[in-house]
């Protein structure tokens, strides 16, 4: 089955092409991270503008790119939620209105599950039947969480964060570093060759037993990253002097071994909680090199296999829709999709 797959849920005008789920045919991916740059985040109103002018250009190419006409796709999915109402709305309507021009099925998807998705996309990935059940770590911009992969459309939440998303933590301390926009990159980039131990950050909150964690969660298996922006905040205010190139190096792998820290130990409690066949890890921060190398560590020393998103794959784009949608049951073509929940399927 061909998928043509639409994802506009933040700054990301994505569509692509996906065979059978996996075999991704075309990912075409515009960030408009040159748009939002001068106001250091997202914009939506931009955003959503940008998706409108974008969109039709960008679906052209995921067709041509894939070297498939109309006539062989079979399904049309879009983002429907969680992210940016606005942006949302574009790429979703532009699914149903060519759904309905060419009288095939549409499937609305949930954000959150294509990122899980992206770790079973392209050849060198498992296919789900091998490895599941699975701990994955989804970790983006807008978005932190420990989940357990039971099935496709089958989820536990086991953890979450209490405040920031990691992703969130990286572009905000990259705003106080004054490294530009997006952070969790230019973070990575600025603390090439930096000490890790020059400033020891907090790692989350440290948790008594009776603290509390969110939705019923426990809190051992919660994040919380507000307190590590504002002690970077504390830390640059008290030293006049700190965004020198040599300072700032040594603050920015300081920050970025914090982040990197706190999700290990909830990734090793888990995996003390559910000793899976294999740990996963999805979303933009993915894309980390010290993330993916301590992962890998970590892997190992359990003997569980690890399944990284590629690098392409991790942060939005839409073969991650188009393949989540190829592996899920399809409504009656015309089907209102209207109540399609935008929040992820957890048990
Ligand atoms: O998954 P994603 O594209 O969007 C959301 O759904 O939120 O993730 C974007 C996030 C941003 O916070 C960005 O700073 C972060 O992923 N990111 C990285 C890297 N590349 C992107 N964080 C750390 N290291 C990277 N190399
Ligand atoms: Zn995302």
């Amino acid at each position: 089955m061909n998928v043509l797959g639409i994802e506009t849920s933040c700054d990301e005008t994505a569509a692509a092409v996906v065979s059978d789920g996996r075999r991704v045919r075309s990912n075409v991916v515009h960030s408009q991270i040159a748009a939002h740059r001068p106001y250091g985040g997202v914009v939506p109103e931009i955003a959503c503008r940008q998706h409108v002018e974008l969109l039709p250009r960008i679906i052209r190419a995921a067709l041509d790119e894939a070297g498939l006409g109309w006539d062989a796709i079979d399904g049309v999915a879009a983002t429907r939620g969680p992210g940016l109402i606005s942006s949302l709305l574009i790429g979703y309507t532009a699914a149903r209105a060519l759904a309905f021009q060419r009288g095939l099925p549409l499937q609305a998807v949930n954000h959150l599950e294509a990122h899980l998705w992206s770790a079973f996309l392209g050849a060198a990935a498992p296919e789900p039947d091998e490895v599941l059940p699975c701990l994955m770590l989804l970790v983006s911009g807008g978005h932190t969480a420990l989940i357990r992969m039971l099935d496709i459309g089958r989820y536990t939440l086991l953890g979450q964060t209490l405040d920031d998303a990691a992703g969130e933590a990286l572009d905000k301390g990259a705003k106080l570093l004054q490294l530009g926009y997006p952070g969790g990159p230019a973070i990575e980039a600025a603390a090439r060759g930096g000490n890790p131990a020059f400033v020891r950050f907090p790692r989350g909150l440290e948790h008594t037993p009776d603290s509390e964690g969110r939705d019923g969660l426990p809190p051992r298996l919660c994040f919380s990253f507000s307190g590590l922006k504002t002690a970077l905040l504390y830390y640059l205010r008290a030293h006049p002097g700190a965004l020198e190139d040599g300072p700032r190096r040594d603050l920015a792998a300081s920050y970025q071994a914090a982040v990197v820290d706190a999700l290990i130990q909830r990734v090793e409690r888990a995996l003390d909680d559910h000793p899976d066949r294999a740990l996963g890890c999805v979303g933009g921060v993915s894309r980390n090199t010290l993330l993916r190398e301590r992962l890998r560590d970590l892997a190992g020393r359990r003997g569980v296999r690890l399944l990284l998103a590629e690098p392409a794959y991790g942060t939005d784009n839409a073969a991650m829709v188009a393949g989540l949608a190829g592996r899920r049951p399809w409504p009656a073509t015309g089907a209102d999709l209207e109540d399609v929940a935008a929040n992820l399927p957890v048990a």
